[in-house]
This record gives C-alpha cells, structure tokens and sequence, in this order.
C-alpha cells in the first residue's frame, strides 16, 4: 500500500471541497496520513471550527493528524511517505516553500520528503498567485520532484491575482506525480 503524507494549510475556504477528494483517495486504497500546519490547528473560521476539521479529517483519513515538526521530520530518515500532497497550499506555505523555510510540519514534512528525491504535488490557493507569489510559483515549476494540480484564475474580476486549484484533479495529478510527470495543462480555463 502506498503512503501519502496530506499536508493541510489555512486557505480555509476551500476545507469543505477538500474532504471528498480525501475520501475518494482513501477509497483508491492509500494510507493517507493527514499533516496540519500550525493555522490549521489552532484557527476557527467561518468555514470551519478547528476542532471539527480535525475530527473529520481524522475519521475520514483513519490517522490521527501529525500536528509537530519532531511528528513530521521521520519522514526523511524512514522514507515513510510515497507522495507529499499540499492541499491547500497557501501562499504563505509556497513562498516559504519556494524560498527554503521549514517553520511547520507541513514544510518539514516536505523538507523531509525530498530529501528522499521523491514527488511533492502542490494545490495552490491563494489570492496573491499572479502578484506577489507569482514569482514563487515559478520559481517552484522549475524545481525537481515539484508537481502541481491544475489551477485557475477563480474570481478574474474580483480578485484579479487570485489563483485556485482543481481539486477535482487531485487524483490524475497524483498518478502523474508518481510517475515524475506534471500533467497538463497546467493552466486550465475557469
Ligand atoms: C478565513 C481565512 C481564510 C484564508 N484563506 C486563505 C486562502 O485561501 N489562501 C491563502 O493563501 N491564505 C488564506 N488565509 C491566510 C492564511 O491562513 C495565513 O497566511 C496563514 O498564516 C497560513 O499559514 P499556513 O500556510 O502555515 O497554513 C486565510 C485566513 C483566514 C483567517
């Protein structure tokens, strides 16, 4: 049975489609282990209380969320996880990402995993896509074993910059990603 390490990170508006597209993974027969940066833990919202967001990612996943650096750093050492998935991955997760920063689990998670010249397949959200973490996506799309899920501009007239994923892409990314193959088009219509 493959491992897939499912990083979490606070674009929370997106949580609610998020959690079909685990299960459906689940249900592919992955032992997917969930990974939570730090505003996942501790950050309640509209969308979604943080308690309640661990408990349903915990029943629908069967593992209990790795919520520390020291939880997410054996994953190098081990070589536990197949695939890092970073779903949603914030703007803040992919500047960090892009630039070498591992202040989270989810970074150390990914750190760790590469280390081991395995896949990360990213599923950007954030507003800031076509502004200031343009660069950064770029930047990303140049680098080894960095994969992403097709994503859109999402609101082009409200929120110019603003860039999302298809999530419902999730699981041909992730065959790609495994496969060292970034599946395309990478820029996809609304
Ligand atoms: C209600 C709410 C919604 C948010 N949505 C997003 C989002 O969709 N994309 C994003 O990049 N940041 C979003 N943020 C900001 C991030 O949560 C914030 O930058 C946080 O520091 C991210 O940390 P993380 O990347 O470690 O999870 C949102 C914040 C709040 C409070």
């Amino acid at each position: 049975m493959k491992n897939i390490g499912f990083c979490i990170t606070g674009s929370f508006c997106t949580f609610e489609k998020l959690i079909p597209e685990i299960k459906k993974i689940v249900e592919l027969g992955y032992n997917v282990v969930p990974i939570f940066s730090y505003s996942v833990q501790d950050t309640d919202t509209r969308f979604y209380l943080a308690k309640d967001f661990y408990n349903d990612i915990k029943e629908v996943t069967g593992n209990e969320p790795v919520l520390t650096i020291p939880g997410a750093e054996p994953i190098g050492p081990k070589k536990s996880m197949d695939l890092i998935i970073i779903a949603p991955c914030t703007g803040n997760t992919l500047a960090k990402l892009a630039n070498a920063i591992t202040d989270t689990p989810v970074l150390m998670a990914a750190k760790a995993h590469l280390r081991n010249n395995r896949p990360v397949l990213v599923a950007l959200s954030t507003n800031d896509g076509l502004s200031a973490n343009a660069k950064n996506i770029g930047e990303l799309m140049n680098r080894k074993n960095i994969f992403f899920v097709p994503f859109s501009q999402d609101n082009h007239v409200a929120k110019i910059n603003s860039l999302v994923a298809h999530f419902d892409l999730m699981i041909e990314a992730m065959e790609g990603a495994f496969e060292g193959r970034q599946i395309q088009p990478v820029i996809r219509g609304k």
